[in-house]
């Protein structure tokens, strides 16, 4: 599948954007863990989030689907999940395979865990090594680091004090589920904070967590089934908020956007690059996580430097924080990103690449990447390498390109939005974007 952009002169509406992925799959997990019935309200329906629930069912427990986003989850409670049948396949996850290695540490079974290529190419070790250290075994490539992996765990884990070396919401949540079913308190200090969701959805079902500076303490302890209200998906939001900023007429709103403080690093830098981006004070938190309608207009934007704590808040805004340099007066860089590189493709030397093939210069560096702009856009063939977001943010720069723009590769949009294209028509009000299949 491949997506022939057009450039657009105008964006204007007010759309809403599918549940956010992280808190999907969060929802999910410990609806599975938890005693009693789970209700999760806007679960996104997307190829990563229903790997997932696949594994939710695979581990015995019973998920109904009573309406789009809308889920029953009934939960397997202190009896846990029971040994599944066959090999879990995470596909292109790396959530899934993460969080689910943490549950399935501290249940008494074996699983297999695999996953699509992309997947079987990244780092497992980082989860490992802790989750060996409270007691469960692996066995897998590359010494236990790769996929596929067997997990067999172990009831109940020893306690853990771990300092993560990586700013990491997987590993946290892998230790804090894992943490679950432990003999004593479990903690994970990071270098710097990663996003919360799974710290808040745990309080949400009776957990006691506790977080004191960059330490986030888990007192074991059963989960009660719950609600669960999943805000839209910050991230898929990204993509139409810099299209806002970037197409020369334009004035978008993302209704009911999660701002979780721990998500919104592309907000605050696109405001320090002089966008004209409204994002008013969360109108509340149903079910824990901040929600809010964001708005963006056409801006002259200048160039600005991420690094450091910001990292974590926006790492997966970087392909089209990019995109949105490259329309910058003056230079921005991105540094202390070195993570990029194992997400779904190396995403530093992708953009180099591809934006490079748009005619853009830059600079590749080992932590990230600087982009003197503005520089114009040229209408190219360029790939996503089976990154969603890669896909995304390349079909965003070919709004404002000259000529045509054909993104190869680009089914896997629908890991995370499969409404993408729709929804950047339906601002355009004209075909923008053409998907032709093959
Ligand atoms: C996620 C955490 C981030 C992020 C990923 C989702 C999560 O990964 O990039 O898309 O839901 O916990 P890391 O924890 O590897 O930084």
């Amino acid at each position: 599948m491949r997506f022939r952009v057009r450039p657009v002169a105008r964006l204007a509406g007010r759309v809403e954007v599918p549940g956010d992925k992280s808190v999907s799959h969060r929802a999910a997990l410990l609806g599975a863990l938890a005693e009693g019935i789970t209700e999760v309200h806007g679960y996104l329906e997307a190829d990563d989030c229903l790997r997932t629930l696949a594994a939710v069912q695979a581990l015995g427990c019973e998920v109904t689907r009573k309406g789009p986003g809308h889920y029953r989850i009934a939960g397997a409670g202190p009896g846990g999940p029971q040994e599944p049948g066959d090999v879990i396949d995470c596909g292109n996850s790396g959530t899934t395979a993460r969080l689910l290695t943490g549950v399935l540490a501290g249940q008494p079974f074996v699983t297999v865990l695999t996953g699509d290529e992309s997947l079987r190419r990244r780092p497992m070790g980082r989860v490992t090594e802790p989750l060996a250290r409270m007691g469960a075994t692996f066995v897998g490539r590359a010494n236990g680091t790769k996929l596929p992996l067997a997990v067999r765990g172990r009831r109940p884990l020893a306690a853990l004090a771990y300092a993560s070396p990586v700013a990491s919401a997987q590993v946290k949540s892998a230790i804090l589920l894992a943490g679950l079913g432990a003999d004593g308190p479990v903690s994970v200090t990071e270098p710097a904070p990663s996003r919360d969701h799974s710290e808040r959805m745990l309080r949400l079902f009776g957990a006691r967590v506790g977080t004191r500076g960059l330490t986030v303490t888990l007192t074991p302890g059963g989960l009660r089934g719950t609600t669960v209200q999943v805000p839209g998906d910050i991230s898929s939001a990204a993509f139409l908020l810099v299209a806002g900023a970037i197409v020369p007429d334009a004035r978008v709103t993302v209704a009911r956007a999660g701002v979780n403080p721990t998500r919104t690093g592309l907000l605050d830098v696109l405001a320090a690059m002089g966008a004209r981006v409204d994002a008013p004070p969360a109108a509340g938190e149903p079910g824990g996580e901040p929600m809010a309608d964001l708005t963006i207009a056409t801006s002259e934007l200048h160039g600005a430097a991420a690094g450091g704590p910001l990292i974590p808040r926006l790492i997966d805004e970087v392909p089209v924080l990019a995109v949105a340099a490259c329309r910058a007066r003056g230079v921005t860089t991105i540094a202390d990103a070195g993570e990029l590189r194992v997400k779904e493709s190396d995403r530093i030397a992708a953009l180099a690449r591809e934006l490079g093939r748009m005619g853009v210069r830059v600079a590749e560096r080992p932590d990230g990447l600087a982009i003197e702009g503005p520089q114009a856009l040229r209408g190219a063939r360029v790939a996503s390498g089976g990154d969603h977001r890669m896909a995304m943010a390349l079909a965003v720069a070919g709004l404002v390109a000259d000529g045509e723009t054909v993104v190869e590769d680009t089914a896997c949009v629908a890991t995370s939005f499969p409404q993408f294209v729709a929804t950047i028509n339906a601002l355009a009000g004209v075909e923008a974007i053409r998907v032709e299949e093959g």
